[in-house]
């Protein structure tokens, strides 16, 4: 299964989380965070799992490190945990934690692998959410704190570096929805949240040049592309809301044009916001966040349709229909639509004009075993990827200036709200004794990386 020519400096990356992998929460002076709390609540993960040990990654890095080396892929996104370096979100430093991520960045160095750290990937101190946690704007200022002191101890080592992960899940996830931690459902709360991991996103990214001069900055949004579910001016409108609260209540501040105001109308509607006014906004703010950066990074796994009429008992959003039943679906549910990659990252080259994009990631989770040879034969995972980078090519053929992609992701790992009970990984993880295994699709992706020139089909 070739895959189209990519630039030859195109960047090929897997990704992780600290949270997702690491374990050790209670180890090298680690302060608790939002998702221990969460995890430790009865009823909130699948099964009652949690993160204690993970893919106990914090005692393995240095395998891991010799895996993705052994893999042969070249970048690799991973997140620092801000309760490891700072236990209760703000001094006093735990030097341990520091040290940590500076063996793990040197460990991938000496190996040849670039790090690409997420600098925040939800796991917030709990100490800093017993003050209000992403709605209180102290806690961007903590994270201005925090990010200055990573950037200026691994600054002279680390020149790529991504601020937040998916602000959308941060805020209405963790604040309005209460699937994620700290799992509140405050529709206001959650606008302030936005408003606030935004800004500390803009703030810090002056910060971060200062401390690592020629770095490459940006951040990570999750968008997901919404197709009205028919040709109906409700459903359009339906479609055009969806699209407001997933993507351009984010796009639209971080390129300069402030909140959507068909959205500010929709939240006031919806009893989120008083009427005309925006009570978190300071003076200054929304130059803070539309700060320049280096690229645009997104997060894509499938599409919404939508359709309107059920927003009411949807809590005033737009209601999603469920994949097509004949369409194919991975394990968490969602509909394999390689097609709405394209659509996303030309509409957002069109509209706004990022210098550079980056999918920070994609994947898909399916389970499947050892085969009796020992082999893991996830063909399925495979095509995912393939149709996928063959969709991103597309786009970059249509003038979109997109510079990587990172493959979600390179071990089976804690998939939040879901526990263990979904298989991200190019590479197995034995659940009880934390056993490596790549699979089928790890080599599938190791010769994408090596010899992206393969003719096209
Ligand atoms: C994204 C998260 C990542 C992982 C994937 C499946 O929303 O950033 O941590 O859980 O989904």
């Amino acid at each position: 299964m070739p895959t189209p020519v990519f630039p030859s400096d195109f960047i090929w990356g897997t990704a992780t989380s600290a949270f997702q992998i690491e374990g050790a929460t209670h180890e090298g002076g680690r302060g608790e965070s939002i998702w221990d709390r969460f995890c430790h609540t009865p009823g909130r993960i699948a099964n009652g799992d949690t993160a204690d040990v993970a893919c106990d990654h914090f005692h393995r890095f240095r395998k891991d490190v010799a895996l993705l080396a052994d893999l042969g892929i070249p970048a690799y996104r991973f997140s620092i945990a801000w309760p490891r370096i700072l236990p209760t979100g703000r001094d006093p430093i735990n030097p341990q934690g520091l040290d940590f991520y500076g063996r793990l960045v040197d460990e991938l160095l000496e190996h040849g692998i670039t790090p690409w750290p997420t600098l925040y990937h939800w796991d917030l101190p709990q100490t800093l959410q017993d003050q209000g946690g992403w709605p209180n704007r102290d806690t961007a200022e903590a994270f201005l704190d925090y990010v200055d002191l990573v950037t200026r101890t691994l600054g002279d080592r680390v020149k790529h570096w991504f601020t937040h992960n998916e602000p959308w899940c941060v805020a209405m996830m963790g604040y309005a929805r209460g699937e994620h931690a700290p799992g509140l459902q405050d529709g206001s709360a959650a606008l302030a949240a936005a408003h606030h991991v935004l800004l500390s996103h803009g703030a810090s990214v002056p910060i971060i040049r200062a401390n690592c001069p020629g770095a490459d900055v940006g951040i990570v949004l999750n968008l997901t592309p919404a197709y009205p579910a028919s040709d109906s001016e409700p459903d359009r409108q339906a479609a055009q809301r969806f699209d407001g609260g997933f993507n351009r209540w984010f796009l639209d501040p971080l390129f300069g044009r402030g909140y959507p105001a068909d959205m500010v109308e929709a939240y006031h509607q919806r009893g989120w916001l008083p009427e005309g006014s925006l009570p978190f906004i300071h003076p200054g703010d929304l130059d803070t966040i539309a700060v320049p950066c280096d690229f645009l990074a997104i997060n894509y796994y499938t599409r919404a349709m939508v359709r309107s009429g059920s927003e009411m008992e949807n809590g005033g959003e737009p209601a999603t229909l469920p994949p097509p039943v004949d369409s194919e679906q991975t394990d968490m549910g969602w509909e394999v639509y390689p097609e709405g990659l394209h659509d996303l990252l030309l509409r957002v080259h069109q509209d706004y004009r990022p210098a550079r994009l980056l999918i920070a990631e994609n994947g898909c989770s399916y389970s499947d075993s050892a085969e009796p040879d020992g082999r893991i034969r996830d063909e399925r995972r495979i095509r995912y990827l393939h149709d996928h980078l063959a969709q991103a090519h597309r786009a970059i053929t249509q003038g979109v200036p997109l510079q990587g992609y990172f493959a979600w992701s390179l071990l089976d790992n804690f998939e939040w709200q879901f526990g263990n009970s979904q298989r991200f990984g190019l590479v197995a993880v034995d659940p009880t004794t934390g056993h490596r295994q790549p699979k089928d699709s790890a080599a599938w992706f190791r010769q994408q990386a090596a010899s992206p020139q393969h003719p096209p089909p």
